[in-house]
């Protein structure tokens, strides 16, 4: 079996299947290169006597603007709490609540939570979660192929619509090598990167998203592109984020002259969901012609910063702001894609042999907005749920014919590298700039236009040289930039994180529905 991506989804399923099947994990970078090692703030899980399944739920379904699935909401929320003890014996390390004799974990508060239910390891959660199952992976019997990026995955020419494989680029001898599986599992993270800034890894290109829909599944939701409200502000952070737990624990956010702001926007204030903040701050910024806004919790002792905030805290001061002595400076950027290959709650997608788990997918959770710390929740859950789906069918997969090896005799090294570096920096800017916090239809329009354009320069470039990982990449891109406009233009009202001056308020008439894009050529849905 092969899984490609070594976040959390990954090398969950990877763990739980390694003593039942012969299993293979693919990166394209090391093991912890994915948004995973990033994640800061914490992964929901209801562990408090007067917190409740029901508040998660309900929670949730608020955050998401009336599209998530309610069911696939319970599912999630109920296998929270064993997530988080399999995380534990598994030896992550999660934050104590030293307040109350230690014995129970910290829970910490973020945005559109009605309770405190976000167990966190301080400030560094990803980072904790992920170097464990990495420790657990290599200590396994599991073929660790680092540095190889699928291209594409490969269908059976015959019989009943099956995904036997994938061909992957050796990123250290340019060698594209075959893959044959009898199941094969997404677990390649967002696209967050089709955006100009953004708080993820450089590996965040939509492969999975656009691999699966080349393949023949359906993508859903594309439009809902979360965007974190607080980002540094500072040329060479790289927008590196400031977790939503700085609100949660009571930071402010004010406008340059001090004043704070949220209050006019949401009842909520800071601890509104993030489309409501994200959009303020943009609003704000826009309408007083200013960089950033400011985040302020220096009015906390600054040992409780230090201690709940260490990455945070010394990030920050190498860029010369102390958080403890005064406000610092936050812009918003991409960070989230709740749209994706959709799956059922085996995280099953539309091809026999193809699950997709974790941010690659659309399982229906986040609906138009993702709640803070439910996307760590969702690739744990999934990870085993689709583990546990795999292990009762692999009795009955057949190992597949032989896949064709990779053909490349029709192509020649490029000697024009510099279309596909524009390139990249084009389509990356033409989103941040019309497919942004705020949309209307003509700069949507443009949008499309522009990745016409690309996309038909890119096919062709493509077709004539040998593949590098940057245009594999790119080609990736171009494909999910474009799903996420057409999604962006077939939703004709403004809802959760997809908000347009055209259709400023939610369509008060239909019922709310999921935007469901159908590749060519489909041969009949599977999930759903
Ligand atoms: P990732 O962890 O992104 O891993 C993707 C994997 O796929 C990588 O191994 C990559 O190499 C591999 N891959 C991708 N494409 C290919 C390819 N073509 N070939 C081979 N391999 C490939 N969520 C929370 O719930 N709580 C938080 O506190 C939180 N904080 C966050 C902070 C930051 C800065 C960021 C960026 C995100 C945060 N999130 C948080 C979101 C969460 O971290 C991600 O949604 C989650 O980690 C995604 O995990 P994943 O396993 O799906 O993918
Ligand atoms: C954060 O720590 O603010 C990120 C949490 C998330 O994306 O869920």
């Amino acid at each position: 079996m092969l899984v490609i991506g070594s976040g959390a989804a990954g090398l969950t399923l990877a763990l739980q299947l390694a003593s039942h099947a012969r299993v293979a994990v693919m990166a394209k970078s090391s093991l912890n290169e994915g948004s995973t090692n990033y994640a800061q703030g914490g992964i929901a899980a209801v562990l408090d006597a007067a917190d409740s399944f029901d508040s998660h739920v309900q929670d949730t379904l608020d955050a998401g603007g009336g599209l998530c699935d309610p069911a696939v909401v319970r599912f999630v929320a109920q296998n929270a709490p064993e997530a988080i003890r399999r995380l534990a014996d598994y030896g992550v390390e999660f934050t104590r609540d030293t307040d109350h004799g230690g014995a129970d974990y910290h829970l910490t508060r973020e945005g559109g939570h009605s309770h405190r239910r976000i167990v966190h390891a301080a400030d560094a959660t990803g980072r904790a979660v992920e170097t464990t199952l990495e420790r657990q992976v290599r200590a396994a019997d599991i073929a660790l192929f680092e540095h190889h990026i699928a291209v594409d995955l490969i269908r059976a020419s015959t019989g009943y619509r099956r995904c036997i494989g994938a061909y992957a680029l050796d990123r250290r001898d340019g060698r594209v090598k075959t893959f044959r599986a009898r199941v094969v599992v997404l677990a390649s993270g967002g696209f967050s990167k089709v955006y100009l800034y953004t708080s993820n890894p450089d590996g965040s290109t939509g492969d999975g998203v656009a691999m699966a829909w080349r393949a023949g599944c359906r993508v859903a939701n594309m439009e809902f592109c979360q965007f974190h409200p607080t980002c540094l502000y500072h040329p060479q952070a790289k927008s590196f984020l400031i977790t939503e737990a700085v609100r949660g624990e009571g930071g402010r956010l004010l406008l340059p002259n001090g004043q704070r702001f949220m209050d006019k926007f949401d009842p909520r204030g800071e601890l509104a969901p993030r489309d409501i903040v994200a959009r303020a701050i943009d609003h704000e910024m826009k309408r007083l012609g200013i960089d950033c806004v400011y985040l302020d919790i220096s009015h906390k002792p600054a040992e409780f910063i230090r201690a709940h905030f260490p990455t945070v805290y010394s990030e920050c001061l190498k860029f010369g702001h102390d958080m403890t002595t005064g406000p610092i400076p936050v812009v918003p950027a991409a960070h989230y894609s709740c749209g994706g290959v959709m799956t059922n709650m085996k995280g099953q997608t539309d091809l026999h042999g193809l699950y997709a788990i974790g941010e690659v997918s659309f399982t229906g959770l986040h609906g138009a907005n993702r709640m803070a710390s439910n996307s760590l929740l969702e690739c744990l859950v999934f990870g085993a749920a689709a583990a546990a789906d795999i292990l009762a069918t692999l009795p009955a997969i057949s190992q597949p014919a032989a896949p064709p090896p990779w053909d490349e005799s029709w192509v020649t090294d490029s000697d024009e590298e510099v279309v596909v570096s524009h390139n990249w920096d084009e389509l990356r800017r033409s989103m941040w700039d019309y497919v942004g916090i705020v949309r209307s239809t003509k700069r949507l329009e443009r949008a499309k236009r522009r990745i016409a354009l690309l996309s038909s320069e890119i096919s062709e470039y493509y077709r004539s040289f040998r593949v590098t990982n940057d245009l594999i990449e790119l080609r990736n891109l171009t494909v999910t930039a474009g799903l996420i406009v057409a999604s962006a233009l077939e939703r004709r009202e403004s809802r959760g994180l997809h908000y347009t001056i055209d259709f400023p308020e939610p369509d008060a008439v239909a019922a709310p529905q999921n935007t469901i894009l159908t590749p060519e050529g489909f041969a009949g849905a599977r999930v759903r």
